[in-house]
């Protein structure tokens, strides 16, 4: 038996009756099923705006009758978060510095919280490695330290700062100008940066240094000690090695002596910083655990 295809009887489209010059409007109605989720939307969307914020305002939006705000997840959030930190945080704060790195667990949360104090507190000026920028923001991951690098020395340097004004105890020192307020002619200036090429191994005038020893002794070693090595109780580097602040060029080591530096860092904890004591405590140990913690 073979079945004959059916065709379908062609529908006849009605008109609206409405006509335009001879132009008449076919009726279509929209499809039920469209109709009916326009009608679902409408009426979810009145529901929606009646019970969530929803409506923009001059100063905020309608609220909603669920008193429903990310603001507050986000605190809520927050909240739970430190509440399920509290434990850890008061352990941190209520153990000496010098043994939070025996204690396992205090180590691994100052390395992950501390790099998260470090990412958004210290890469600006320290590099996103700790590694320095030129221009007197020191590298954080060598054994060479301006004021030590012992964990509470550190602690130390962080909470009170560096040659700032917002904290009375922050770590102060200053280098004289020796060119700019005439304590050394020129010619002596010149002598005494090829002496500090010298004692940092690199190529230098052999009769200047010579010359710039004596003015070294009389000028720089109270604070560079004679050897040039530096003195941490007044953050003067050594100069004697490879690693500079802001430069072992014969151009930069002129301008450093003719105006000095004074090399800034804010104060981040106690009474003045923004920190609190268990973040500068994180952030100090991150920093030991860098590589040339002492
Ligand atoms: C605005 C720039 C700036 C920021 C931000 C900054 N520092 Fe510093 N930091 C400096 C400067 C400049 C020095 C060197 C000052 C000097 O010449 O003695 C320094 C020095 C240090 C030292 C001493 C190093 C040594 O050799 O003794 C430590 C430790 C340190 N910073 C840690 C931090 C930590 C941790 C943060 C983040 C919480 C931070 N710094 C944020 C500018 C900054
Ligand atoms: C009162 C103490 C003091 C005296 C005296 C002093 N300095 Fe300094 N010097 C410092 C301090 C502190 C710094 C670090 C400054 C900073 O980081 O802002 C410094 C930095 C330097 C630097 C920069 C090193 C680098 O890594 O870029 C050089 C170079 C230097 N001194 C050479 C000299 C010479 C040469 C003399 C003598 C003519 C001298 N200083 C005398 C305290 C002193």
């Amino acid at each position: 038996m073979s079945k004959k295809p059916v065709k379908s009887p062609k529908k006849e489209v009605q008109t609206t009756g409405h006509s335009w010059d001879g132009i008449e409007e076919y009726n279509n109605p929209l499809p039920r099923w469209w109709l009916w989720t326009f009608y679902i939307c409408v009426i979810w969307g009145v529901g929606y705006s009646v019970l969530y914020p929803a409506w923009p305002l001059i100063n905020g939006a309608t609220p909603g009758l669920l008193g429903h705000s990310t603001r507050a997840d986000v605190a809520a959030d927050i909240a739970r978060f430190e509440a399920a930190n509290a434990p850890i945080v008061e352990k941190l704060v209520s153990t000496e510095l010098t043994e939070i790195a025996n204690d396992p667990e205090l180590i691994n949360y100052t390395r992950n919280a501390g790099a998260a104090v470090f990412r958004t507190w210290c890469v600006q000026c320290h590099g996103s490695g700790a590694a320095g920028n030129p221009g007197g923001y020191p590298n954080l991951l060598d054994n060479d330290w301006l004021w030590g690098g012992d964990v509470e020395t550190i602690h130390t340097t962080i909470t009170h700062g560096i040659r700032n004004t917002d904290d009375p105890d922050a770590r102060y020192s200053a280098m004289p100008a020796f060119g700019r307020d005439e304590l050394l002619e020129p010619a002596q200036i010149a002598q005494v940066v090829q002496h500090v090429r010298a004692i940092s191994g690199q190529e230098h005038d052999a009769a200047l240094a010579a010359d710039g020893a004596v003015v070294f002794e009389e000028n720089c070693a109270s604070c560079h000690m004679e050897d040039g090595t530096g003195d941490r109780t007044q953050g003067a580097p050594n100069l004697t090695d490879a690693i500079w602040l802001y430069g072992g060029d014969v151009a930069t080591l002129t301008e450093t002596v003719t105006n000095a530096r004074f090399g800034v860092m804010p104060n981040w904890g106690g009474e003045f910083g923004r920190l609190t004591e268990a973040e500068v405590r994180a952030v100090a140990l991150y920093v030991h655990s860098l590589g040339g913690g002492e």
